[in-house]
């Protein structure tokens, strides 16, 4: 009985993660599946402060400003009959990091990309990690509604740039200005949409007529119903064809044409991604003794690992919290699991999840789903929680900084509270803390972009009242390096030292001077990142 009750929660479930380059439309689109599922009753409200997203104090303020926390990792709600648990994915390419960890703890990802501007770096670099973490990719081709490329040409630079098969599952009538619907192709049914309030702040209007009739051939006129049959038979002879095992391992995907500042197109798309996403399923961990085991969501009693940490959350409480995802079985409050790093039990008191507005009190959660948890110092990334143990979920992948810095308080008499500072931002993974080896007492910071610094210089003023002093330093690159350190050639500008782990981290003021190391040193290997 209560395995059925589980078993439909899985079903129901869908975990997910939107990811996209700056400004293709990933918080638009969020919007919408929030004002398409009755969370919010009119779109617009979530988005603004434009063009303050890359100072570090406004992202911050933002949050605050945004009715919805873009720090809160993950909210959940209904969507027709699933449950939706959508992660946060901070979308500026300098805290691709934590985005990256993020990413680990959905089930599929929905790719945003730009009609006019393709497929751009950040949406490169995040549809790697889907592919190494073999997260299946529904593909949303945005802003349909402005001038943009060829619908073909996209679709082959998704095929060609991220080495994956597409395949259309809708196909726009009309572009630009006279973008007015889509081909749902399974269905050979036209979707015609009409707005009904500015900036897409309410539902659009839907009218369907079969592909091959008069009605649509009289709202289109002769030419253009004649030139979107001829695409569509173009792309029935010489496209591929769809397979839903291809999409969940990755091999193809299910790519969709719209606009979410209209609506056109959106409500279509999510109806077609409950279908066609999976619900979680089955996670490989390592085994104690060096084994590989199969976690299964239905039959392993509870699982889960902390994918994220966040401190000072609520400023009242100061409170620190960890984010976990649910792998397999029922979590009830009060749970008592075993602490798998630690070797010892510990309560779950006071869950937290979130919903669209703020948190609330989780008593049951299921698989796929997202739980915060106070973290009195006791979750470190990566963390196993279980109820059975013996198990480890695989390590988080991590990706080698390549800015690095000095970070000194400004007042000498603040050096315990940046101290204190530095451990809680570091054990976040918010900024790397790196030993030189020739003198450990020097730590080195090292950050995947700029903005991270700014965000830990805001963070030590704004939560420890501390100011900080930063003196760059001038690597540009780094690696990790496995191999006998003994007999690894230096090049002469770069610097060794070790990352929080004491794993050794080579610095390299150029990439033809980590090139060039590569070269020299054919029994070493250097790495980017770790998966
Ligand atoms: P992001 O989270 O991926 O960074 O993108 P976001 O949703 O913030 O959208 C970036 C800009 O693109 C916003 O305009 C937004 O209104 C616009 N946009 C998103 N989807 C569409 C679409 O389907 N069609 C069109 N034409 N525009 C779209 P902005 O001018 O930067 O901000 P705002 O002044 O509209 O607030």
């Amino acid at each position: 009985m209560l395995e059925d009750q589980l078993q439909e929660a899985i079903t129901k479930r869908r975990t997910f993660a939107i990811i996209s380059h700056p400004d293709a439309g990933k918080t638009t689109l969020t919007e919408k599946l929030l004002l398409y599922s009755g969370m919010i009753h009119t779109a617009g409200m979530v988005r603004g402060c434009k063009g303050r997203k890359a100072a570090a104090s406004d992202w911050m303020a933002m949050e605050q400003e945004r009715g919805i926390s873009i720090t809160a990792s993950a909210m959940q709600f209904s969507y027709k009959d699933t449950v939706i648990n959508v992660l946060d994915t901070p979308g500026h390419q300098d805290f691709s990091e934590d985005t990256y960890r993020t990413l680990t703890a959905a089930d599929c990802a929905i790719m945003v990309i730009d009609a006019a501007k393709g497929v751009e770096m950040q949406t490169r670099k995040l549809f790697e990690v889907c592919r190494l973490k073999k997260i299946p990719v529904l593909t949303f081709i945005n802003k349909m509604d402005m001038p943009g490329r060829e619908p073909l040409d996209l679709m082959h630079e998704v095929e060609n740039v991220l080495q994956i098969q597409s395949f259309a599952m809708n196909w726009p009538i009309g572009e630009a200005r006279g973008f007015k619907g889509v081909v749902d192709r399974q269905k050979k049914e036209c979707l015609f949409f009409q707005k009904t309030a500015p900036g897409g702040a309410q539902k659009a209007d839907t009218i369907i007529c079969p592909l091959k009739s008069e009605e649509t051939k009289n709202k289109l006129g002769n030419d253009e119903y004649e030139k979107l049959i001829q695409d569509l038979e173009l792309l029935d002879m010489a496209g591929n064809t769809f397979n839903h095992d291809d999409f969940l391992q990755g091999k193809l995907t299910p790519v969709f044409f719209a606009s979410a500042l209209t609506n056109f197109g959106v409500e279509t798309f999510f109806d077609a991604f409950i279908h066609l996403a999976p619900s979680p399923h089955k996670r490989l961990a390592d085994t104690i003794n060096g084994g590989e085991i199969e976690i299964d969501p239905v039959t392993t009693p509870f699982s889960a690992y902390v994918f994220k940490l966040q401190a000072n959350m609520d400023r009242r409480h100061r409170d620190s919290m960890a984010f976990l995802r649910i792998c397999s079985g029922r979590f009830e409050r009060d749970l008592v699991v075993k602490h798998h790093r630690l070797g010892r039990e510990i309560r779950l008191s006071r869950p937290h999840g979130m919903v669209a507005g703020g948190r609330t009190t989780v008593d049951l959660a299921y698989p796929g789903d997202i739980i915060g948890v106070i973290n009195p110092g006791v979750f470190a990334i990566g963390d196993t929680i279980s109820l059975a143990g013996g198990f480890n979920f695989k390590p988080l992948p991590q990706f080698q900084p390549e800015i690095f810095a000095r970070v000194s308080p400004q007042e000498v008499d603040k050096r315990k509270s940046f101290d204190k500072g530095i451990l809680q931002l570091t054990s976040e993974g918010a900024i790397q803390l790196l030993k030189s080896y020739d003198m450990l007492s020097e730590s080195i910071f090292g950050a995947v972009g700029r903005l991270q610094f700014e965000v830990m210089q805001y963070r030590l003023k704004d939560e420890y009242g501390v100011e900080t002093r930063l003196t760059p330093l001038p690597y540009l690159c780094s690696a990790w390096l496995i191999g006998d350190l003994k007999t690894f050639k230096k090049t002469t500008s770069c610097l060794l030292v070790q990352d929080r782990a004491e794993r050794p981290v080579v610095l390299f003021t150029s990439q033809w001077e980590k090139q060039y190391a590569i070269k020299q040193n054919p029994d070493h290997q250097l790495v980017d990142m770790l998966a």
